[in-house]
């Protein structure tokens, strides 16, 4: 598969070096990405030198360095600047630094300097700054801005002054390789930004008081922006607005609608049943269910879920009893739900043998997270007639109190 490279001058003299990463499965290791995802770093050119912000994963450094070398010599980088230490970012800086003899000083926050060492066995000329530090390179200021935990605790971003550029590394980023670079086009937003929900919510979604924390600092600062450039997905010219106003929207938990998550598992069916039972009363309410089944055919991938959970209006987890715990996927996803994901109100359904534990189990695991048991709806078997009646109230309820 041949590498597909976007190096585009967005800017005069600042450039975009995008590479699609088509082999990635696993973000993390982690999340299913079918749709894959973008590494961009950006280069700006200048007389007195050239910066380099971020890199891309470790497998594609060479090829980095191919393309900046298709408009300048990597021996005259002047400055690289390491906004984050994941390696997404950060696993070519050791190859490109050598490309450039080490003669580049490496930008930083202080607390990137040992991750950099023990991550990469390297020790290069260090220019290490601090929350709101600017400093003069390849002819613009650089306002290197503290952004803590988006997504690491060294994380930081640029603003550089002249361009009114703000490159934020991880945040106001996405999954998934968009059809072009910008935010022009409104079909290419609209089939974005989903990618960009499923990536907040698996990638960010823990430290999302520090994603409202942040953005409430960066209009502190009354940044005049006309660009948003981030490390990952399109770059916003048209309406940088728009993919701030939506990070906050996703760590707030704001609702899309009337989405109703719906998560069943089930060994033999008769969970499934009382599942089936809670969608129609859903859809019947004028909710819309985003439904996820577990069972013999098949396990949908957390990344997905979670993606669906961070702007649903309510959740809807139905599991059955399985040695005396919850059904282990179900009970995996929750340990996931309550980490990442907005405190939202919740119905549990739980199914069992002889000995039910999956209500009081989920319940208090959800209610020390904050997220409020609307419901726990706990059957032998399968939902008798009086089950599915049990069920339905307990659905009418969750949309009453959501
Ligand atoms: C592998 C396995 C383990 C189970 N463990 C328990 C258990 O510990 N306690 C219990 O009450 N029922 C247990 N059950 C019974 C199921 O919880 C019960 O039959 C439930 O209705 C199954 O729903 P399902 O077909 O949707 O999975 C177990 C069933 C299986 C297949
Ligand atoms: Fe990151
Ligand atoms: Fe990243």
């Amino acid at each position: 598969m041949s590498l597909r490279i976007l190096c585009q001058e967005i800017e005069r003299g600042f450039y975009l070096l995008r590479v699609d990463d088509e082999r990635v499965n696993y973000f993390e290791g982690i999340w299913s990405i079918p749709e894959r995802v973008t590494y961009n770093a950006y280069l700006l050119v200048g007389d007195d030198g050239a910066v380099l912000f971020d890199g891309w994963k470790t497998v594609y450094a060479d090829d980095l360095i191919e393309v900046i070398g298709g408009i300048m010599s990597p021996r005259d980088l002047t400055h690289v600047i390491v906004h984050h230490v994941e390696p997404d970012h950060s696993g070519s800086l050791p190859k490109v630094l050598e490309a450039n003899g080490f003669r580049a000083e490496v930008v930083a926050h202080p607390i990137a300097k040992p991750m950099i060492g023990s991550f990469y066995k390297i020790s290069p000329k260090f220019r290490l700054v601090r929350d709101g530090e600017e400093i003069s390179a390849a002819g613009e200021r650089i306002r290197l801005i503290h952004t803590p935990w988006l997504h690491w605790p060294e994380t930081m971003m640029s603003y550089l002054v002249g361009h009114k550029i703000l490159i934020p590394c991880d945040a106001f980023g996405g999954y998934s390789i968009p059809r072009t670079i910008f935010d022009d086009n409104d079909e290419v937003v609209r089939e974005y930004l989903p990618s960009v929900r499923k990536y907040v919510a698996t990638v960010i979604g823990f430290y999302r008081q520090h994603i409202i924390r942040n953005i409430e600092k960066l209009q502190g600062l009354q940044l005049d922006i006309s660009i948003v450039a981030p490390a990952h997905g399109l770059v916003w010219r048209r309406n940088p607005q728009l993919i701030i106003d939506y990070y906050r929207s996703l760590a707030e938990g704001h609702p899309d609608g009337n989405k109703i998550l719906v998560v069943s598992g089930s060994m033999y069916g008769l969970m499934g049943e009382a599942a089936r039972i809670a969608v129609e009363e859903v859809e019947r309410l004028g909710g819309r269910a985003a439904s996820y089944w577990f069972n013999d055919l098949e396990q949908p991938p957390f990344s997905e879920i979670i993606g669906d959970a961070i702007d649903s209006r309510a959740i809807i987890l139905a599991a059955p009893t399985y040695e005396a715990g919850v059904y282990p996927l179900i009970d995996n996803l929750v340990d996931l739900i309550v980490k990442k994901i907005p405190p939202k109100p919740v119905l549990i359904l739980g199914s069992y043998g002889w000995a039910g534990a999956v209500a009081r189990r989920l319940s208090e695991k959800l209610a020390a997270a904050g997220f409020k048991i609307v419901g726990a709806v706990e059957f032998k078997g399968s939902p008798s007639e009086e089950d599915a009646r049990r069920i339905r109230d307990g659905v009418r309820k969750l949309l009453e109190q959501s």
